[in-house]
This record gives structure tokens, sequence and C-alpha cells, in this order.
């Protein structure tokens, strides 16, 4: 059983793509009611995005709530760059066989723009070799340790980690603008479950990842967050696919 968690579709593909690969079945984690039961399991997975150089704390609940197994157990992450100590922390929740990273297009439009068409495409293609690559040496049961770390990874995913779940997960910023058509596909969408209308508008409650889904997916590019995003583009790997036409 392959699990993941995704904001704009990166980690849901490839678990998707793992899944296909390894014979397996992906499950997102976030429609989950209750974990099930994994005795039969030869291989257990988990892939995930990165947030502030650490696994999203709904992964990391998750993780909490898995059994000791004998399956072959690895994770997956997705990130537009690097990934720190995330898989070495995740491990001290529950033990991993093979940790990888895979570098995505980014998402994180609160610190950056999207990466343009071109660059995006790099990392789609890279990745794609990447994934048939480590789907083998999972089905060889190969312990692999292939993570782009970065630079100071001890120091990001540990106190700037901290201050992200800390500090930055909160909605207070987040607004729908006059664009909105109160189609509610926000409200539908979102993984904590934290969007209701309000007289045909979206409103924010407490409860965040932070998975920006429901800021990249409106259809009518109502919803910003601050003055930050006002100027930077939109991102769902679906939607990027369908652009370019695959
Ligand atoms: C809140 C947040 C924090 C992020 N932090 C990092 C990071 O520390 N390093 C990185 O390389 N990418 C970071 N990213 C980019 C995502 O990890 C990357 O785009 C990922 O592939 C998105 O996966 P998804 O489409 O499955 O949600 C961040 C994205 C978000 C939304
Ligand atoms: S997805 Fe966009 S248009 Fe639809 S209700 Fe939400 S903010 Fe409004
Ligand atoms: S409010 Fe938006 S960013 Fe926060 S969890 Fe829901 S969809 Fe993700």
């Amino acid at each position: 059983m392959i699990f993941y968690f995704s904001g704009t579709g990166n980690s849901r593909w490839v678990a998707t793509q793992l899944a296909a690969k390894t014979r397996d079945q992906a499950q997102d984690i976030a429609t989950l009611k209750a974990v099930p039961a994994l005795q039969q399991e030869t291989q257990i997975g988990l892939v995930f995005p990165i947030y502030a150089w650490g696994a999203p704390e709904p992964v990391c609940a998750f993780a909490k709530t898995l059994p000791k197994t004998e399956a072959f157990t690895f994770a997956v992450c997705t990130c537009g760059e690097e990934a720190g100590y995330a898989m070495k922390k995740l491990a001290e929740i529950w033990p991993l066989r093979s940790c990888y990273s895979l570098v995505m297009p980014n998402n994180y439009i609160l610190g950056a723009d999207v990466d343009d068409e071109q660059t995006a495409l790099r990392k789609i293609q890279k990745a794609e070799a990447e994934i048939r690559v480590l789907s083998e040496e999972i089905l060889e049961r190969k312990p692999v340790y292939r993570v782009q770390e970065g630079a100071m990874a001890a120091f990001k995913s540990g106190i700037v980690h901290f201050g992200f779940n800390r500090f930055a997960r909160n909605t207070r910023a987040f607004y729908a603008t006059n664009a909105c058509n109160g189609c509610g596909l926000c409200a539908q969408s979102c993984p904590a479950g934290t969007i209701t209308l309000s007289d045909g508008k979206p409103v924010w409650g407490k409860l965040c990842y932070q998975c920006l889904r429901c800021i990249h997916s409106c259809p009518q590019r109502a919803i910003q967050y601050g003055k930050s995003t006002e100027n930077r583009g939109r991102y769902t790997l679906d939607r990027y696919l369908k652009n370019i036409g695959r």
C-alpha cells in the first residue's frame, strides 16, 4: 500500500506511478477514515511534499498510527529544490528502509513565483526517469537513501520547520476576491476541511496544512494570500500537463 498526501498533485502523481510500477495501490491519507489492515502488505510507502524542510503535519500524524511491520517500508518526498533532513526525522517516527526525494515544480507561491514552463517540464521529465529507477529498487527491496538534503539541513529541518508549524500555518491572510463565483470547489477539496461557504464566498477556519490547494486550484483565480500572491502564477500538475498537451 502506498499512502500519499498532496496539495497540488505532484505527490499524488508520484504515488500513482509508483503504485502502477510496483503493482500496488495508492491511497490518499486525507480521505482515509481509518488505517486499513496492513498485515498482508509486503511493502508500505509514504509519498508527500516537503513543507519548510519537513514532512507535512498530517503525514507525521499518520505515520504515528502505522504499526510495526515486516513489510518493506519506504518514503518518497517531492520538493521544489531540497528536503533537508525531513526523511531522517520521519524515520524517527516510523522506521524507513528506503528514502528518496524527487525535485518537482515548486508550488510555494507565498515565497516565490511558480517555475517557468521549461523548468517545470525539465523537473517532471527527470522525475519520471528517477521513478523508473526507484520503482525497480523498491521491487528489489534494496535499502537506499537518495535525498537532496541541501545546505544547513539540521537548522532548516529543525528550528525553521518548527517555526513553520508553529507560526506560518495560519489562514488569516487568505481571502477571495470579487472574481469568486461561489462554485464551492475550494471548500470541497480542502484536505483540512477548514473552508466553508458563507453567502457564496469562502471563509477559512483555523486549521490549515498550508498545502495551497485552495489558492492554486480555484478556477477563477480568486484566492489570494495577503499581497504576496497577486502577481504570481498558479500551479497544479493536472492543469500543467493538460496545457502542454500531455
Ligand atoms: C508550505 C510549503 C512549503 C514548502 N517548502 C519547501 C521546502 O522547504 N523545500 C522545497 O524544496 N520545496 C518546498 N515546497 C515546494 C513543494 O514541496 C513542492 O512543490 C511539492 O512538489 C508540492 O507537492 P504537491 O503538489 O504534492 O503538493 C513547499 C511548498 C509549500 C506549499
Ligand atoms: S474555488 Fe474559487 S471561485 Fe470557487 S468558491 Fe472557492 S474561491 Fe470562489
Ligand atoms: S485552507 Fe487551503 S492551504 Fe489550508 S489546508 Fe485547506 S486547501 Fe490547504
